[in-house]
């Protein structure tokens, strides 16, 4: 997608042919900074402190870690190491465990010799396969829009997200972005409720960005907005992104994702999850009991970083000193709230046999 009319994938490799590039989220919106990862532990320290995030960055970022470490060092050893390191980063969003599972299959019966020119290739195929891949995600989503702008003629479509399932959360298009961008473009009225998404934001800061980048009509709103909202006949449609979804169709997301989807529920609105095969845990039955959830610094509760008036970036505390905070990531939405799942395949019922009807090769 395209800031100030360049277009920018959200991680690349360098001109050097080996370095690798990544836009600093924790610097927007109000920084546009280009970091160059260089070393395993450069890359591992971007998931960790979320230079990079979105659940399919974060395994593209990690292919490209293998590739770092192999550089320095090809052997057996520090290819188990590297793995070892990046797995430990961040643990909810499966796609990082799928991406290593993928870089390690390529590299590992390898000669040494012969292992980072495969790590670097197999990870620039898993980055352009994840831009296609979303690309149909945004294809498949796009119907539902049209579906429901058919029904109310001349008027605009109003869809609520949260937290950031945008390109910066991809390599390019992003999961439930795809088909709000690709409805725009076509010219179809749009207007994105962005939940602000406490505590990092990644609504109000990252996924308005990106809107507003692409020139898509949108209202950054508090967290605790969209029950209200959707009370009052403000949303024709719920669409997020999943950091992973179990077999039997519950989501993993964001924290809050679930109340969204308790309210769209109670109000009639149709609740989608947009998701690539990557995302797809099948080892996991049951989301609700299985997916592990991560727990982040109850600092990112107590105090809050933005612009100050001066345009310094400063960060301020908000609670009392002394109270503690606890901070879930993310939370399960069970597959029962889920209207359905958006994938590269299509749209199916978020159910085991949903899922098995667009991917049967996982029958056994
Ligand atoms: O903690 P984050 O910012 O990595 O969380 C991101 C999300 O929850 C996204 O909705 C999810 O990864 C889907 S990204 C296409």
């Amino acid at each position: 997608m395209k800031v100030a009319g360049k277009a920018y994938r959200s991680i690349w490799l360098n001109d050097d042919g080996w370095r690798v590039d990544i836009i600093d989220q924790t610097r927007l919106p109000h920084e546009f900074e280009i970091v160059t990862l260089k070393t395993l532990e450069d890359a591992a320290r971007a998931i960790e402190i979320m230079q990079v995030r979105g659940a399919p960055l974060i395994g593209a970022t990690a292919a490209y870690g293998i590739c770092l470490a192999l550089r320095r060092d090809p052997s057996d050893e520090a290819l188990e190491a590297a793995d070892a390191r990046l797995r430990r980063t961040r643990p909810t969003a499966i796609n990082l465990m799928w991406a290593l599972d993928e870089m390690l299959a390529t590299v590992r019966n390898l000669p040494r010799d012969d292992r980072l020119a495969a790590a670097y290739k197999r990870a620039g195929d898993l980055c352009d396969a994840d831009v296609e891949t979303n690309a149909a995600i945004g294809r498949n989503g796009l119907k539902l829009i049209e579906d429901i702008a058919a029904g109310k003629p001349g008027e605009t479509v109003h869809i609520l997200t949260h937290c950031n399932a945008g390109w910066i959360a991809t390599v390019d298009w992003g999961t439930a972005l795809a088909p709000i961008y690709m409805a725009h473009d076509k010219g179809i009225p749009v207007h994105v409720w962005a939940d602000e998404t406490r505590p990092r934001n990644q609504g109000a800061a990252l996924t308005a960005w990106e809107l507003g980048s692409h020139g898509v009509p949108h209202t950054i709103v508090v967290d605790n907005a969209g029950g209200h909202l959707m009370q009052k006949g403000q949303v024709d449609l719920v669409i997020t992104g999943t950091d992973r979804t179990a077999s039997n169709g519950d989501v993993c997301n964001k924290i809050g994702t679930y109340l969204k989807a308790l309210a769209a529920q109670d109000n009639d609105i149709p609740f989608y999850v947009a998701l690539p095969h990557s995302t797809i845990d099948w080892s996991v039955a049951d989301g609700v009991a299985d997916i592990p959830i991560e727990e982040r610094d109850g600092d990112e509760v107590t105090h809050l970083s933005g612009r100050a008036d001066d345009g310094s970036i400063v960060k301020i505390q908000v609670s009392a000193p002394g109270s503690g905070a606890g901070n879930p990531a993310f939370d399960v939405t069970p597959a029962r709230l889920v209207t359905g799942l958006i994938t590269e395949r299509g749209v199916c019922e978020a159910s085991t046999e949903g899922l098995l009807s667009l991917y049967p090769e996982r029958k056994t």
